[in-house]
């Protein structure tokens, strides 16, 4: 049999690469997006016998839902999910309203949590499955402007170690995919808090203006220079797919190596103030009323 993918938030990034692939391979797939984007998925990808588009956003739970019915009506359940949509805001937490967290955990943690117990139900009647949950860097350590960012991701990794050992007698893998910086557009596509878009409506400095200049100026350069691609991780994926034991945990880039190895080797109060001197331009930080 044909094992069936459902995969989130195909329509750019590591989403989009990982959906050109199985689209020639030989499992059976559904690849997701929200309305919007719909049309780049349809003008790119052709549905056939094994090969689906539909719409999903993650914040409307009862989608998601109606969804996986369709899915074990049509192919008999999900075998491998993998949860790659995600947000991120760039934001301080003090500019963070309730919509916003609400927004950026729905879609990060919540959404895929709820896709999770959607699919569970037919996996473990077979006793078999796969979920793959796309963290983050963001989700072994924290940045400042990341705050909400890292607690979503911070969640998924608590939950999906639970899962692990939830799900490990049933023969289900779960696997979180961690990838740092990578050679793509996305710090493009970051969100923006109500208050700060307020602010730059109003053209005015925000008393935290250096710390998203300069996390901005870095994030961008990080990700202008880093050696791996959005394919890259989408290798990942598929690799981790494939494995017959895969690992819980699988950093995705050099840096996710590196950040791991620090957080394991150094005590904790020593990394955090060497970060803290680290962080870009941190002396003009604080500096604005
Ligand atoms: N790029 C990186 O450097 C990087 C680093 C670490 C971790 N990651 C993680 O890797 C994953 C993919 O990142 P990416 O950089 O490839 O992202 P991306 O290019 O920005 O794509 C994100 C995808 O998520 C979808 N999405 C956003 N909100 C959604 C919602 N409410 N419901 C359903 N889909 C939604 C977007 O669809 P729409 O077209 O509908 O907006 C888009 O397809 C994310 O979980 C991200 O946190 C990325």
């Amino acid at each position: 049999m044909q094992r069936v993918v459902l995969v989130t938030g195909t329509s750019s990034g590591i989403g989009l690469e990982l959906a050109r692939k199985l689209s020639n391979s030989d499992y059976r797939v559904i690849i997701t997006a929200r309305r919007n984007s719909l049309p780049l998925l349809t003008q790119e990808f052709a549905e056939n016998s094994r090969f689906l588009i539909r719409e999903l956003d993650l914040t409307d739970f009862s989608a998601i839902h109606t969804l996986v019915d369709e899915i074990e009506r049509f192919w008999g359940g999900v075998d491998i999910l993998v949860n790659n949509a995600g947000i991120s805001y760039r934001s301080v937490v003090e500019d963070m309203t309730d919509t916003d967290e609400w927004r950026q955990m729905a879609t990060n943690y919540l959404g895929p949590m709820c896709l999770i117990r959607s699919v569970l139900p037919s996996m473990r009647q077979k006793r078999a499955g796969r979920i793959i949950n796309v963290s983050s860097v963001g989700g072994m350590m924290a940045m400042p402007t990341m705050a909400s960012y890292s607690a979503s991701k911070f969640a998924l990794e608590g939950a999906s170690e639970a899962l692990w050992y939830e799900l490990r007698p049933w023969n289900i893998q779960v696997s979180l995919i961690q990838p740092g910086f990578i050679h793509s557009e996305s710090f493009r596509r970051v969100v923006y808090s109500q208050t700060h878009q307020a602010r730059l409506l109003r053209h005015e400095r925000s008393p935290f203006q250096a710390y998203y200049e300069q996390m901005e100026r870095f994030v961008t350069l990080m990700m202008e220079h880093a050696p791996q691609t959005a394919e890259d991780i989408a290798d990942l994926i598929i690799h981790t797919m494939n494995r017959r034991r895969p690992p819980l945990r699988v950093p995705g880039t050099l840096d996710a190596h590196l950040f791991a190895l620090l957080r394991r080797l150094l005590p904790r109060s020593l990394y955090h103030q060497l970060l803290y001197r680290l962080l870009p331009g941190i002396r003009l930080w604080g500096k604005e009323e």
